[in-house]
């Protein structure tokens, strides 16, 4: 297998783009004219000519996730096994769904599950776990199990069968796919409650007993708390030993969404900031945040067997028979029903580095993220957000965030994005998820902001 050219291409590549803009600004209009003049689709085109074109697009029209000044949203950049990985992945495509099409693929993702449930104190032989194509879907999976595992009759019946209108935990800064989640499930928005949160953006514990207590006394049935590890705007931690104390007294079902700072849990100088991670009934953890691989990885785990057999089991007559003992299909365990083999890419990353190595590669970033805090204060810029993750807010006073953010983007000088915590005023956020991202970007870009306010 000649991965090694592969390896070259994706070096190649990876230079490239490390050399070229990290932001873009477009409309759409050009890009539509470009394709109506580039493509009729009415003739063969040579392959060599449509990849030039679609890599020139590629190059001109999007933002540079992986680029080492790319400070955004949880898009890391990625390692090369990864991308050899998805590669093979596409070429040999294998069907996941029936664990008897694909037992191979099926088992190197049982694999690594476990050993990542092993490492953030779950236990891997008890709990059940899949890849999901990211956070939103492990969210949405974990209500559904709550429905499943809290009432009996919600398989067949539905909602309407419930004694009482269940209601979902969430904080101010949590994500707003659980928004999403509630009106898909058919539970509405209005089951959302929002949850104060303190300075530091942590959810607050008072003030979610309160808003349980006013939900029972009004007759509601309170469901399902969600606990951010790592929130997406500035990376508070919510307290999770005291949140799953709480939901423990209260018989609630704890979703810790550490889709982004679960990687942390793995580093055992970071893990007790996410202490109580291991108490969750249900946890989000996307490989593709923090892990160095590809969209879309993302993981579910579930304390709760039984509750994924509830919600997703189905048998039908035209999918493959069961593969037989220890063996579960995941098509029937899970949302989804055709599957990619979305692990490998995670599986080959951890191989290659071992967990010292994808340990290592995290406790950097999060040493860059103190680096940058540093810079940032040498120079007279207030840090907003108290977080030991790589994740920074900051101002400065008399700065127009929405223009620095302009300027920094059309310079080409980094991507950072403007952001507000807990309806406060607009700071400057840069994250630091990617691995070619060097102390020589954090100066640079610190001293080119210096020039520009
Ligand atoms: C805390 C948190 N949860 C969930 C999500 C959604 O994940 P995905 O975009 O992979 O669906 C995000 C995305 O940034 C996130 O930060």
């Amino acid at each position: 297998m000649p991965y090694r050219d592969l390896q070259r291409i994706v070096e190649g590549l990876s230079r490239h783009i490390d050399a070229g803009p990290v932001a873009t600004r477009v409309p759409a209009r050009e890009i539509r004219r470009h394709l109506g003049q580039s493509f009729d689709l009415a003739s063969p085109m040579a392959l060599d000519e449509v990849f030039a074109k679609v890599t020139r697009m590629l190059d001109r029209w999007q933002v540079q996730v992986t680029h080492p000044r790319y400070f955004g949203l949880f898009n890391p950049s990625v390692t090369t096994a990864s991308v050899i990985a998805d590669t093979l992945v596409a070429a040999y495509n294998p069907q996941l769904a029936a664990w008897s099409h694909a037992p191979a693929a099926n088992e190197i993702e049982r694999f690594v599950l476990r050993a990542i449930a092993d490492r953030l104190g779950l236990d891997g032989e008890s709990t059940a776990s899949h890849f999901t194509s990211g956070g939103a879907e492990a969210n949405l999976t974990a209500l559904i199990a709550a429905l499943a595992h809290t009432f009996p009759s919600w398989r067949q019946e539905g909602l309407r069968s419930l004694p009482a209108a269940p209601c979902i935990y969430l904080s101010q800064e949590g994500h707003h796919s659980f928004h999403k989640a509630a009106r898909v499930s058919g539970l509405g928005g209005s089951a959302v409650a929002t949850i104060p949160v303190d300075d530091g953006g942590r959810m607050s514990p008072a003030a979610l007993a309160d808003a349980v207590a006013a939900d029972r006394r009004a007759g509601h049935a309170p469901l399902m708390v969600v606990a951010t590890a790592g929130t997406t705007g500035c990376g508070a931690i919510d307290p999770l030993n005291d949140i799953a104390a709480f939901c423990h007294h209260q018989k609630l079902w704890l979703h810790i969404d550490a889709a982004w700072a679960g990687a942390a849990a793995l580093s055992p100088r970071l893990r007790h900031h996410l202490a109580g991670i291991d108490r969750a009934d249900s946890l989000t953890f996307d490989a593709h945040k923090w892990l160095a691989v590809p969209m879309g990885a993302g993981m579910f785990f579930c304390r709760h067997s039984e509750a994924l057999r509830t919600a997703f089991g189905q048998r039908t007559p035209y999918m493959p028979a069961p593969g037989g003992a220890h063996t579960e299909d995941p098509y029937s365990r899970s949302l989804q029903w055709s599957r990619r083999f979305i692990g490998l890419k995670l599986f080959v990353t951890l191989a290659e580095a071992g967990f010292p190595g994808v340990i290592e590669r995290i406790e950097s970033q999060a040493r860059l993220g103190d680096e940058l805090r540093r810079l940032l204060t040498a120079k007279g810029w207030q840090v907003a957000n108290e977080t030991p993750l790589p994740v920074v807010c900051f101002t400065r006073r008399g700065v127009d965030v929405r223009k620095l953010v302009r300027q920094l983007h059309h310079r080409q000088i980094a991507w950072m994005s403007p952001i507000r915590i807990g309806g406060g005023e607009l700071l400057m956020r840069a994250c630091i998820t990617g691995h070619r991202t060097t102390v020589q970007d954090l100066e640079a870009v610190v001293a080119a902001m210096d020039g520009l306010v």
